[in-house]
């Protein structure tokens, strides 16, 4: 059972989401009216905030350049994921969960909101849009970093969705960055060793669900728009493209019509990645955009790369992924948790010394966004760091309860990998305490119903 939404009042579009947030959660939103600068600005800004531990939703009504408005860091707060999908924080990984195992199909639209006015051709024009650059030693060349990139699998047609950099290049190319084995490089691969062009859309300003849903990263036969509407606990409305036969959400603010050459490759970034860091220049593929549809009046989604929107977003569905390759080989796991970057906390009541073992092998084996698994018992709380490095400092032998895996693939955006092959090594660690130890280990404990019965006003004058 989930906890009762706070509040009952659905939102199904981006604005319609910053309505609410207008309502209920005020301190949330943010508008800035003066005119910001597209470069460096907007990220200053929003690193201001969260320097100061706030992370609030940022629209800029006017950012030199460009005639749009701006909206950044709309799923920057576990507060609005919760808004989002009318549920506690605490039931977000039970809700998503749930609602994505329940999937509903989108249904198809004629009147959309998203082709309100369609730009062709030569009138396709990407520098209309703003020219947003983050960090000093990104690339001169703008990114957008919103786009949720939908494609088609030539085999079994099924549409996949995903979010992608793509760096602008000029008025109708962009570089899209694929990683590596993830399902829109596969597909890719299959047109490309065809020597066929892959049709895609990119779409951008949407309702936090479809964000969600878009990073869910089970089997590639799942189509993620069920999963989409599986979140709503509603059908997805979707509108048919101009140019080509891909789907895209009728109520997106822009999206971009277009498709990925064969063989074609070009130098993309550096770009301040979700790492943290930059890794350097890389040679993608391009993207040609062949027409650009909007609403009358759209409002562009960013994200900014690297910051605490970019890395709380996929955690909802890789840690329900991993806890479902976990639970696999070890059905007493009781948590996973991405804290850090490549990092997945662990924690289980295993029921032997090898299990801990069994199941870093399976996680590793399985992501390349997973580069150590540390394994803790039950009673460690994995959200907190410092509960966590205790347990490593007090419960490993490194000889015994480390392992390595050489020569793996990882993202290649490990800043530590090795970029011509695209291998590294991963890391495991097993911190749990042995059950073969020869002295008898506990922790600390204290009588719960004792800690329970205590007031502290008992033992504290009144001021
Ligand atoms: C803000 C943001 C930006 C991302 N940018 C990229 C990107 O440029 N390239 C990429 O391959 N994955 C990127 N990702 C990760 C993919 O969208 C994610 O791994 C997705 O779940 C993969 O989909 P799949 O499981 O269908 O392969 C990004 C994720 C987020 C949240």
């Amino acid at each position: 059972m989930c906890t009762a939404p706070a509040v009952t009042i659905a939102s199904s579009d981006l604005r319609g989401f910053l309505d609410l947030l207008r309502r209920y959660r005020p301190r949330d939103l943010i508008e800035v009216s003066r005119q910001v600068n597209p470069k460096f600005e907007t990220a200053a800004i929003l690193t201001k905030f969260e320097q100061s531990f706030r992370f609030p939703v940022l629209l800029f009504r006017s950012v030199a350049g460009s005639e749009y408005s701006v909206v950044t860091n709309v799923c920057g707060s576990p507060g609005r994921l919760a808004l989002a999908l009318q549920c506690s924080v605490s039931d977000l990984p039970k809700v998503y969960a749930q609602r994505s195992a329940q999937p509903i199909k989108p249904t198809i639209e004629s009147t959309t909101a998203v082709q309100e006015r369609v730009f062709l051709s030569s009138h396709v024009d990407l520098g209309a849009l703003p020219q947003l650059i983050y960090h000093m030693d990104d690339s001169p060349a703008s990114y957008i970093t919103g786009a949720i990139v939908v494609a088609r699998d030539p085999e079994n047609g099924k549409s996949n969705l995903s979010f992608h950099r793509l760096m602008i290049r000029d008025s109708n190319t962009t570089a899209i960055f694929m990683a590596r084995g993830k399902h829109l490089h596969r597909i890719y691969q299959k047109y490309e060793s065809q020597r066929q062009e892959m049709p895609i859309a990119a779409f951008i300003g949407v309702h936090p669900t479809c964000s969600l849903g878009a990073l869910y990263t089970g089997s590639a036969d799942v189509e993620e728009y069920d999963i989409i509407g599986g979140l709503r606990g509603s059908a997805l409305p979707l509108a048919r493209c101009v140019t080509n036969d891909l789907n895209i959400p009728a109520e997106a603010e822009f999206a971009l019509e277009g498709f990925v050459p064969p063989r074609e490759r070009v130098e993309e970034g550096p770009f301040g990645e979700f790492t943290g860091y930059s890794s350097g220049t890389m040679l993608v593929p391009t993207f040609k955009v062949e027409a650009i549809t909007s609403r009358r009046d759209p409002l562009y989604q960013d994200i900014l790369s690297g910051h605490a929107e970019h890395l709380l977003l996929p955690k909802l569905s890789m840690e329900y992924e991993l806890l479902r390759i976990a639970r696999d080989v070890a059905p007493t796991t009781e948590s996973v948790r991405l804290t850090l970057p490549l990092t997945a906390f662990l924690s289980l009541r295993k029921m032997d010394d090898d299990e801990p073992r069994r199941v870093i092998d399976a996680l590793l084996a399985n992501d390349i966004y997973v580069k150590q698994v540390i394994v803790v018992d039950a009673d460690v709380d994995i959200s907190d760091l410092r509960q966590v490095s205790t347990a490593i400092a007090l419960h490993v032998r490194p000889d015994r309860d480390v392992s390595i895996k050489p020569h793996v693939p990882l993202t290649e955006l490990d800043p530590a990998g090795d970029p011509r092959d695209g291998l590294t090594s991963k890391l495991g660690i097993d911190a749990t305490v042995k059950s073969c130890s020869s002295r008898r280990i506990t922790k600390n404990q204290i009588p719960q119903h004792l800690l329970d019965s205590i007031n502290l006003s008992e033992f504290v004058k009144a001021e």
